[in-house]
């Protein structure tokens, strides 16, 4: 099969955008393939019985409504590519909500991404104790019940935060965001510029492969409880998010955890109908994620302390990290892991078209951007080709672009994706990823499940493709070499 047009145009846009930031970050790049399953389990919040809505559940193949970080461990598969990785990640799954009320499963881009930045962070003097994520920490970002958005907006510059851009609140809504993934014009979005889900009009006229929701953790930790009553209090977000300081009471640092999924909103291109998160939210703003960590013992201290692993120049490339060498299984591999469900779930229907969201599940909330009050209207935009929306959107991204592109948060690892439609491949499949190298920006394609490929804008342009021997590869290896010479003589 040769490789679709579309990712080809994926790969000469983000080659083109390649630009300079500043360095910072140390980190890897935990790809979770497809899910383990998609289902109402949910084993931090509804501890013991179903959850409340369906998940898209990954890692740990142990994962049921009683899992700790003991019963995960002894998981005998994970759709990690990481096989010493036994942890659970998970967030609520995406919908679509005809215009006759029936709903259908949004399909996935590949997977999930959890990334692990393990930087040291600003303004703590370097006297501050960073610690792994113990076996069993239990976590939980965002809000389910939320539809509105309650800290100030726009968001000023970080500089000028003060303390209502802080509260624990704020810093948790400002800690997720819904992308626009456009790779033929180029108009990928900037991670977390969009803290809500846009309209369908929008989505429509913008997002051409999709949208990639995102969702940052609480990095600062009691350092004494794996889980609290509300499942947050022994955790909190440190002052700048990714960056900044632990609050006295949450003296330890631990790396900094987000997860990456792209939907193919895409697919419903041109249907009457809105997107839906599976616990009822339209707005996005009730858009959440869970963690409960079950690494092999050691694994992320050797990353940690391992140049090679989460050194400032490996990009995050786990296949040239030696504690994971050998360990690395395929994404086939990972997306054959599948949990074996709970009797009391495993026949309900959670894909193709339904009745409702599964779990019995009502859509609550209207969709609007944070500077509108919450429910003021139906829809927050006409539809037509330019929607009046997308002035207020875009006036919105330029309004917090010193927060959003601050030097910190330009440098964090952003992935964009596209995938062809979901019947050519059994695991949709492009994922392209941008994070920083040293002073450069590194743009990286992962095509079909077998390649790497990397350029850099180093001073003498370097490019690396990293392939496996199936001839689907030397093709796609050849077109990006027929790029890298168009590059070569054209743009530089
Ligand atoms: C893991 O265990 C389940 C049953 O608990 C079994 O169905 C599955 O085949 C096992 N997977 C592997 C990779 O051994
Ligand atoms: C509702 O619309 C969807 C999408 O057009 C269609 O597949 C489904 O059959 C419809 N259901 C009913 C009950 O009309
Ligand atoms: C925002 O949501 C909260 C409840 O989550 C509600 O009390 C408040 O009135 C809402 N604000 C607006 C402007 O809708």
């Amino acid at each position: 099969m040769p490789l679709p047009e579309v990712k080809l145009k994926a790969l000469l846009t983000l080659l083109a955008a390649t630009s300079l930031v500043s360095p910072c970050n140390a980190f890897f790049r935990n790809l979770m393939i497809s899910d383990t399953a998609m289902a109402r389990v949910d084993p931090i919040v509804n501890r013991g019985e179903p959850a409340m809505h369906v998940h898209h559940l990954t890692g740990g193949g142990n994962l049921n409504f009683e899992s700790t970080g003991e019963t995960l461990s002894t998981s005998n598969c994970t759709n990690s590519i990481l096989t010493q990785d036994k942890s659970a990640y998970w967030a609520p799954w995406m919908y679509f909500e005809h215009e006759n009320g029936t709903v259908q499963d949004v399909k996935l881009a590949l997977g999930l991404t959890a990334y692990y930045k393990f930087e040291t962070r600003g303004n703590t003097g370097g006297d501050v104790e960073y610690s792994v994520f113990p076996k069993g920490l239990k976590m939980l970002s965002g809000d389910s019940s939320k539809r509105n958005w309650t800290s100030p907006w726009p968001v000023p510059a970080q500089s000028l935060w003060g303390p209502e851009d802080t509260t624990q609140e704020a810093l948790q809504e400002k800690a997720m965001g819904f992308n626009c993934m456009n790779y033929e014009s180029g108009k990928n979005e900037p991670s977390f510029a969009y803290p809500w889900l846009r309209n369908k009009d929008y989505l429509d006229a913008h997002c051409t492969e999709g949208v990639r929701a995102e969702i940052i953790f609480p990095s600062c930790w009691d350092g004494k409880n794996l889980d609290s009553d509300d499942h947050k209090s022994h955790t909190a977000f440190p002052t700048l998010i990714q960056d900044g300081v632990c609050p006295e009471t949450h003296p330890i640092y631990l790396p900094i955890l987000f997860y990456e999924t792209i939907w193919q909103t895409n697919a419903f291109k041109d249907l009457p109908g809105r997107f839906v998160l599976a616990n009822g939210d339209p707005t996005g703003y009730g858009y959440h994620a869970d963690f409960i960590a079950a690494w092999d013992d050691g694994v992320q201290e050797q990353v940690r302390d391992n140049p090679q692993c989460t050194g400032l120049t490996t990009d995050g490339v786990v296949e040239n990290c030696p504690v994971f060498q050998g360990r690395i299984q395929s994404q086939q591999e990972a997306a054959s892991c599948k949990l074996t469900l709970p009797s009391s779930i495993a026949g309900e229907q959670t894909d193709g078209i339904m009745e409702g969201l599964p779990g019995d599940v009502k859509i609550s909330g209207v969709q609007h951007d944070p500077g509108s009050p919450g429910g003021s209207s139906e829809t927050y935009a006409p539809s037509s080709s330019v929607p009046a929306s997308r002035s207020s959107a875009e006036a919105t991204a330029t309004d917090t672009s010193d927060y959003y592109h601050s030097a910190a948060t330009t440098a964090s690892p952003t992935t964009f994706a596209t995938s062809p439609p979901p019947a050519q491949s059994q695991y949709p499949s492009t994922t392209t990823t941008t994070y920083t190298s040293g002073k450069y920006v590194v743009e990286m394609v992962l095509v079909d499940m077998v390649q790497t490929v990397t350029a850099t804008t180093a001073p003498t342009m370097t490019h690396t493709v990293v392939v496996d021997g199936t001839g689907e590869s030397a093709r796609a290896k050849s077109r990006i070499r027929a790029r890298k010479h168009v590059r070569n003589h054209g743009h530089y």
